[in-house]
């Protein structure tokens, strides 16, 4: 009889928590580890209002063995042994992994071997991982496939080429191990409620969270960081997804571990489209009637022109492909934000 108790690290975050709401509807139980270091506990509170089951909560970190091999003991001894490790805890910010690498090797790197070896102790053998587009670096050639050489150019990025690394190696000594590495491109937009979204703390790092935060009146102006790349208007391209296509990626990716041929797979999870700074921009004034005061300025150090999926191997393996399109996306993400000016503070 199939098991279906999941343990989500990081689920108290912005897709861990969109994720949690597409497991449970499969018929998943969910139990999230979080450390709350970039999340609050109101979120799993509205997780639990929106899919009217409990959710099983232990505060903590996944750099902490001991408090590992005690939750796997006791899902096990509860009957309901862990089957799957959706696994998003992470530090993200591209900036401060530059400034600070050993706290993004320590946390990402660190914190999953600690979790593949509590795994091992308790065998659980199958996960799936959060990576990032951000592993491929400057594209030789788009759209990106699997393929693409890998080659991040900040130390987040290498955080996630490691663990990929790590995860192949690891699956590949045997006794049923699968892992599932998950290239996601540039997820936006929030769960269709209004009720579930992204709330970064300070000034957002990210494009469409910028904008939610000028229409609602939080912040002056969007800085446009580069007019003169060669793209369709000069402004970066980048492959923009829902975050609920992105939590229905990881359920098709829960199931997909469950049987796959393979021992280690990268995936990429994106649309296969790109779109403009300035198109997302006028797409979101027409979903929200919102206008959107810009400022050119230069280039941001770092960034690409652009980046797209070549989203096929999703659909070959997981039958997963995005539904929702840019327009959802920003009518999506403007209530989110409307309906919560301070994320879940307010
Ligand atoms: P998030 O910061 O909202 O969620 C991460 C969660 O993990 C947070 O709730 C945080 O408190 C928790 N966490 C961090 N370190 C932890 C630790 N050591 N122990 C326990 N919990 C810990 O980020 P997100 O946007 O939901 O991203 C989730 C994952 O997806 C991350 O691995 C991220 O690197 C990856 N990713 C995100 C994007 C994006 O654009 N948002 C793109 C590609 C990949
Ligand atoms: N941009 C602006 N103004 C802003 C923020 C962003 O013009 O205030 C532009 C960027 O220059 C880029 C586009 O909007 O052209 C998207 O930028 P994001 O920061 O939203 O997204 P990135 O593609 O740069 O970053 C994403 C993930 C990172 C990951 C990175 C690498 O958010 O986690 O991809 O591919 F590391």
């Amino acid at each position: 009889m199939m098991n279906r108790t999941l343990l989500v690290t990081g689920g108290a975050g912005y897709i861990g928590s969109h994720t949690l709401l597409a497991l449970i509807a499969a018929g998943y139980r969910p139990v999230v580890l979080d450390n709350y270091s970039n999340s609050v506990p109101e979120v799993l509170r509205r997780v639990q209002q929106l899919s009217g089951v409990p959710i099983e909560f232990v505060e903590g970190d996944i750099r902490d063995g001991k408090l590992l091999d005690g939750l796997f003991q006791r899902k096990a001894q509860d009957g309901s042994p862990v089957e799957c490790v959706v696994h998003f805890a992470a530090l993200k910010a591209v900036g401060e992994s530059v400034a600070n690498p050993l706290a993004y090797y320590d946390n990402n790197v660190g914190g999953t071997t600690t979790l593949l070896s509590a795994m091992d102790r308790a065998q659980v053998r199958h996960l799936v991982f959060s990576s990032s587009a951000t592993v491929y670096g400057e594209p030789i050639e788009l759209p990106y496939s699997e393929q693409h050489r890998i080659a991040p150019t900040n130390p987040y990025g290498w955080t996630k080429a490691m663990v990929e690394q790590v995860l192949k190696d690891w699956a590949a000594t045997g006794e049923a191990r699968r892992a599932v590495a998950l290239r996601y491109f540039n997820p936006i937009g929030a769960h269709a409620s209004g009720v579930l979204g992204e709330a970064p703390q300070g000034t957002p790092n990210n494009l469409f969270p910028f904008i939610t935060q000028v229409a609602v009146g939080k912040r002056e102006k969007l800085m446009v960081f580069g007019d003169d790349y060669d793209t369709v208007d000069g402004t970066g391209v980048r492959d923009y997804l829902h975050v609920e296509d992105l939590a229905d990626g990881h359920v098709r990716a829960v199931q997909y571990a469950g049987q796959a041929a393979e021992p280690f797979s990268a995936i990429n999870l994106g649309t296969g489209r790109g779109t403009s700074v300035l198109q997302l921009v006028r797409a979101f004034e027409q979903a929200s009637g919102k206008t959107i005061a810009c400022t050119m300025q230069p280039r941001r150090p770092g960034d690409i022109a652009s980046a797209w999926a070549d989203p096929a191997l999703a659909y070959r393996l997981l039958g997963w492909k995005a539904e929702r399109s840019i327009e959802q996306m920003c009518a999506d993400g403007w209530r989110w934000q409307s309906q919560n000016p301070d994320g879940y503070g307010g």
